[in-house]
């Protein structure tokens, strides 16, 4: 026979009817699951009204998702939860750069382009350049990388959040590495710019007395068979976000300079107007076990 319900052995109690599970894994993920929230009902101790604040939260937050809008995903990220499944799946091993989150803006199939190939198709910020050098584990070239590259426009939107007013694929492209593991792409400026606020995770930030902007940053996936796969962003150094990301994503290895440039004739040969940027950033991606 079943035990009743006890407030003292509640978390046990539930957990004695995983009985019946087959799946190892999944019996330990809800046992723990059961006895994390047993345990923060306990401490907070919810009122009748309290509780049926957060289910209505909770209802809320996925209402709110579609194909383009994944409040879930930004929910997670706003609490750390998304930089600490990230940090665990990608410990540091063999100096692989280091990760960071996907973010809910990648859209798959941006457009291929050559080196130095321009990502910006909407004419407005200040024109970058950027490039680098992709290594394996040991520091050798790696060609054929695939980079997919994605940042918002100068004003701070995702080409996905304003389809009416920026080009398709705005921001977006893809570059292979050349046989010295040598990218370079053009791009603008990246920008500062606030995580959706208009839904139930701009009501808790608000709540919680925290801004939900993100330091400048220009989002990097590089992948290549045989090597695991980096998710990862560059960030502006100097931005005044720098150490309060709304979403906890800044790690001190892909802080870079954007070096503002008005030499004329450089300007000219590389085909940009004065002012520009320039900045570099080398990625080290390690062979998959
Ligand atoms: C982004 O960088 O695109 C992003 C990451 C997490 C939440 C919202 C936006
Ligand atoms: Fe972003």
């Amino acid at each position: 026979m079943n035990r009743l319900f006890t407030e003292a052995e509640s978390a046990d109690i539930v957990i004695e009817r995983l009985d019946g599970c087959d799946d190892p894994r999944f019996r330990e993920v809800m046992e723990a699951a059961i006895r994390h929230l047993h345990a923060f009902v306990k401490e907070v101790e919810p009122t009748v009204e309290e509780w049926s604040r957060a289910i209505r939260f909770l209802t809320a937050t996925g209402q709110m998702c579609d194909d383009r809008r994944q409040e879930w995903v930004l929910a997670s990220d706003v609490l750390g939860v998304s930089m600490l499944v990230e940090t665990l799946n990608n410990r540091s091993e063999g100096g692989a750069t280091e990760a960071t989150v996907l973010g809910p803006f990648h859209v798959e199939g941006a457009p291929q382009l050559g080196p130095g190939g321009n990502i910006c198709r909407d004419g407005k910020g200040m024109p970058c350049l950027v490039s680098g050098r992709v290594t394996d584990g040991e520091g050798r070239p790696l060609a054929g990388v695939s980079l997919d590259i994605w940042q918002t426009n100068a004003d701070g939107f995702y080409d996905v959040q304003q389809p009416e007013q920026q080009p398709e694929m705005n921001l977006r492209g893809r570059f292979l590495t050349d046989a010295d593991g040598r990218y370079s792409f053009r791009t603008v400026r990246p920008v500062s710019y606030p995580v959706p606020t208009d839904g139930p995770v701009g009501d808790i930030l608000e709540r919680m007395g925290r801004h939900a902007w993100r330091p400048a940053h220009i989002h990097f996936i590089a992948s290549k068979p045989g090597y695991r796969r980096l998710v990862t962003h560059i960030f502006a150094h100097d931005d005044p976000y720098i150490d309060s990301d709304a979403v906890f994503g800044v790690k001190e290895s892909l802080l870079v300079e954007f070096r503002e440039c008005g030499d004329g004739a450089l300007a000219r040969e590389l085909g940009v107007e004065v002012p520009f940027c320039t900045t570099e950033f080398d990625i080290r991606l390690v062979r998959e076990d």
